[in-house]
Formats: structure tokens, C-alpha cells, sequence
């Protein structure tokens, strides 16, 4: 099973960013931790961080060809905006999970707005880095029956 990981804007910050909120994890840290994870069940990981929208939108086209099962994505602030990445996925039809570190729905009014969660297998938000462990746990056994 081939999975990917993509972290959108300001996650390569993680570490030193907001630490109230998003607290002391870095990402090559939370990215080495799926990789343990992955391995552990036998999955193929391929990660990818962007700022940039657009280079978000051409790894999920990517990764059609890269023969990708299931993603799992932290939109970041784009969860909040981005239509194109949401059509993005919808295009290329490849199941995907939706994670976020902090406890969205307990944050700002304008985060409320979520333009993933309706299209998304599943969402998780708020456990912290141990999220993205949950999410590669998710999709190993929800997809599993598809690639064996
Ligand atoms: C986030 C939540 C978003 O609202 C925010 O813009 C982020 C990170 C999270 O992981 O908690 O950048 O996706």
C-alpha cells in the first residue's frame, strides 16, 4: 500500500511555531514517526510539505501516477480557503483523511469555515502529532482490503 503524506503552509514551522497550540514537535520529527509507523504495517510513505498552493495541487495530481491509495493531508490555513485543493482531490478520486494538530473546532470563528471535511473519509483534529500516527493506522485498515 502506497500512502502520502502532505503538510500545507507554515507546518514546516512546527516546532517553533504557536507552541501553545501546536506545541514542541517538529515535522521532520511527526514525519520520521509516520515513517516508523508505515514501515511498521508495511506501507509505502511518501511525504510532502508545501507553503505554496500550487505545488500542493501538483503533488495530488502526482500522485495518480505514483500509484498513491489513500492520502493523508493538514490543509492548514487552506482548509479554510482553497477551493483548488479540494477540486484537486475530488480530480484525482484518491480517498484521503483529513488531520489537523489542533482542536479546530474549539479556535476562531473563521476556522469553522472547512471546505475538506465534507469530501474527506474521515477528519482528525486536536490529538496532536499522535494524529497523523491515527491516520496512518486509518487508512492502512480501511484501505487494506482494497490493495491486498
Ligand atoms: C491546522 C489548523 C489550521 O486552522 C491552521 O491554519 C494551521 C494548522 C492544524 O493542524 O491544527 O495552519 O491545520
Amino acid at each position: 500500500m502506497k500512502i502520502l503524506l502532505i503538510n500545507g503552509p507554515n507546518l514546516d514551522l512546527l516546532g517553533t511555531r504557536e507552541k501553545a497550540v501546536y506545541g514542541p514537535t517538529t515535522l521532520p520529527e511527526i514525519e520520521a514517526r509516520a515513517q516508523e509507523k508505515a514501515k511498521a504495517l508495511g506501507i509505502e510513505l511518501f511525504t510532502f510539505q508545501s507553503n505554496h498552493e500550487g505545488e500542493l495541487i501538483e503533488k495530488i495530481h502526482a500522485a495518480r501516477s505514483l500509484g498513491i491509495h489513500g492520502i493523508l493531508i493538514n490543509p492548514a490555513g487552506y482548509t479554510h480557503t482553497s477551493v483548488a485543493i479540494r477540486d484537486a482531490l475530488l480530480g484525482v478520486g484518491i480517498p484521503f483523511i483529513e488531520i489537523h494538530i489542533s482542536n479546530v473546532a474549539a479556535r476562531e470563528p473563521f476556522r469553522q469555515k472547512n471546505l475538506f471535511s465534507d469530501i474527506a473519509v474521515g477528519t482528525i483534529s486536536g490529538l496532536g502529532p499522535y494524529g497523523y500516527i491515527l491516520g496512518i493506522e486509518a487508512l492502512h485498515a480501511l484501505l487494506g482490503t482494497e490493495t491486498r
